[in-house]
């Protein structure tokens, strides 16, 4: 489809500007969202088909996304990776990544700071990392590995806590500090998650920020889910809630320079429900709310 705005390095007041989800296979809705935001991200593991028992690059999102020139810029959300499992990480993931970068120019790329899989089993939920130092010895090396590898910025995102905490050797924010410290690499942070967690089990957001170095902050994410029993879920279903903006406009305050982009999160199966319309609405609301 041909390109409706151009990235040119936009400077915005607050230095910061809107990405949001793309997942390819809906031009319509890319069309709305392009005169809206400097950044698209894309979840390989979303836009790749089972072939022959192996998970690959779908060849018409990628012809998709080759087409967009210098539309926007693209960001690599990984959820498959998982760096937190003790016997390794995913190679399948990898290969994705390899493939994906081989044809599309990535700004960056990311992953959840969590594991997916434990002794080769999928757990079909991401489970955040016990905070020891052991476990954080071992997210270096593998952080470390991926920066040499692909020789892009890599951050990691905070995840829900859906499990209670094992024995820790840090906090939440101290674990963050010491592997962007340690490694050089960038942090999102997904400010309804905290959210989810605040709601869900009484985490202390200000305490948390309070403690959180944000020079590694580079990515916000703002998204909304539903209440289910009780409990806030991190699935990305709804147009944003105030709270969750005004949180992220909090953490920005605090964060002189270092976050380049609040991206707006939703999931391929909310877009019927949500609406072209509504998703447009959105970010021209999180435009208002960030870059002016
Ligand atoms: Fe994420
Ligand atoms: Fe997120």
């Amino acid at each position: 489809m041909a390109a409706t705005a151009t990235y040119a390095d936009r400077q915005t007041k607050t230095g910061v500007v809107i990405g949001a989800t793309y997942e390819g296979r809906d031009p319509a809705l890319l069309e709305r969202m392009l005169p809206l935001v400097d950044y698209i991200e894309v979840t390989l593991e979303t836009i790749s088909e089972m072939e022959d028992g192996e998970l690959r690059l779908s060849d018409s999102v990628m012809g998709e996304l080759k087409n967009l020139g210098n539309a926007v810029q693209t960001i690599v959300h990984g959820v498959s990776l998982s760096i937190g499992s003790h016997e390794g990480w995913s190679p399948m993931y990898l290969r994705l990544l390899d493939d994906f970068v081989e044809q599309v120019d990535v700004a960056w790329h990311s992953e959840h700071l969590g594991y997916t899989k434990v002794d080769g089993q999928h757990l079909g939920i991401m489970l955040a990392m016990p905070r020891t130092e052991e476990a954080l010895d071992m997210l270096c090396k593998r952080v470390n590995a991926i920066q040499e590898r692909y020789r892009l910025p890599f951050l990691l995102e905070n995840i829900v806590h859906v499990v209670p905490d094992c024995p820790a050797d840090y906090s939440d924010a101290a674990f963050l500090n010491a592997l962007a410290d340690r490694t050089g690499c960038g942090l999102i942070l997904d400010v309804y998650n905290l959210e989810c967690d605040a709601h869900n089990h009484g985490f202390d957001i200000s305490a948390f920020l309070n403690e959180l170095q944000f020079a590694h902050v580079r990515e916000l994410h703002v998204a909304c889910g539903v209440e289910h029993n009780g409990l806030l879920l991190d699935v990305h279903s709804q147009r944003t809630r105030s709270s969750t903006v005004e949180l992220a406009q909090r953490v920005i305050r605090r964060s002189p320079g270092g976050i380049k982009v609040v991206v707006y999160e939703f999931m391929p199966e909310a877009i019927p429900g949500l609406g072209h319309t509504a998703i447009a609405e959105e970010l021209a609301r999180l435009r208002e709310a960030f870059t002016d």
